[in-house]
């Protein structure tokens, strides 16, 4: 695994001019983050060697490389999912190999469904820990050394310091940014409401069908973690309206302008 690493990280370094110090990955909905990058390269996955290819609709498949906010940017439009298939350490791998390329930072970005009752679809969630139900963990397996350490801590997988800035930047803005506890499931069936109580009762504050396994890994190799998601949906057991795909791409393509401006004054204030 770290050979591959090692080598889709090699084909990557020669496609990019500039040491990228972020790392971001979108959503569904989500992809369009990237408008706001003044774009260097777009590279697409079948192109890079190991990198599993995108399929679920919404999610375009390309590497792209820029500046946004006079920052170095590494964005993969589109992501992989538990429920397209894939293993988490095909999931992870994108992650594993921006850490070997020197960045920093992974900012990853999300659709969610709603479980605390006072946030709205079409509001932004900025993520402060997670509940990880996925039944995986990509770090199951021999440790790769090489990467990090056998037991990584996750007290504070989401960064402290992100965190801070990002609730100063949304105030600033004056931008709606709640904060919770993310839970991610597998999918794709969404939640029947006595799991959705259930994720509520046990402090979620939405759930997802990614994040937390893209997280661990990206802890685990010592990139420092922002993570903001878009409520695409209230998900709530005693009013609990069906959810489809179309509502869940229709509100993040809502939000994702005020989440483009509040990424781009994140990342200009952000540490070299
Ligand atoms: N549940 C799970 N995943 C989701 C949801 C939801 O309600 N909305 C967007 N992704």
């Amino acid at each position: 695994m770290f050979k591959k690493i090692t080598e889709a990280a090699n084909f990557i370094r020669k496609r990019i001019t500039n040491q990228p110090l972020i790392g971001m990955i979108t959503g569904t909905g989500l992809g369009n983050l990237t408008d706001m990058m003044e774009i260097e390269n777009n590279i697409p996955y079948e192109q890079i060697p190991h990198f599993p290819k995108s399929t679920v609709a919404g999610h375009a498949g390309i590497l792209v490389s820029g500046i946004m906010g006079e920052k170095s940017l590494l964005a993969m439009q589109g992501r992989f999912h538990i429920y397209e298939g894939y293993t988490v350490n095909e999931i992870t791998f994108p992650v594993r190999v921006m850490a070997h390329l020197g960045l920093k930072y992974l900012f990853v970005l999300s659709a969610a469904g709603g479980l605390n009752p006072l946030f709205k679809p079409g509001e932004l969630m900025l993520v402060t820990d997670h509940i990880n139900l996925t039944g995986e963990n990509p770090l199951i397996g021999k440790n790769i050394d090489e990467l990090g350490p056998r037991f990584p801590d996750m007290t504070s997988a989401y960064d402290k310091g992100l965190i801070a800035l990002s609730r100063q930047k949304a105030i600033e803005e004056r931008i709606t940014l709640n904060q919770g506890i993310y839970v991610g499931i597998t999918g794709p069936s969404l939640e029947t409401p006595a799991e959705t109580r259930f994720l509520r009762f046990i402090g979620g504050d939405a759930v997802g069908m990614s994040t937390v396994n893209e997280v661990i890994a990206a802890v685990h190799c010592g990139l420092k973690v922002l993570v903001i998601v878009a409520i695409t949906n209230s998900n709530l057991p005693d009013c609990m309206t069906a959810t489809s795909i179309e509502e869940v791409i229709s509100n993040a393509k809502k939000v994702s302008p005020s989440l483009t401006k509040l990424l781009t004054v994140i990342i200009k204030d952000l540490e070299k």
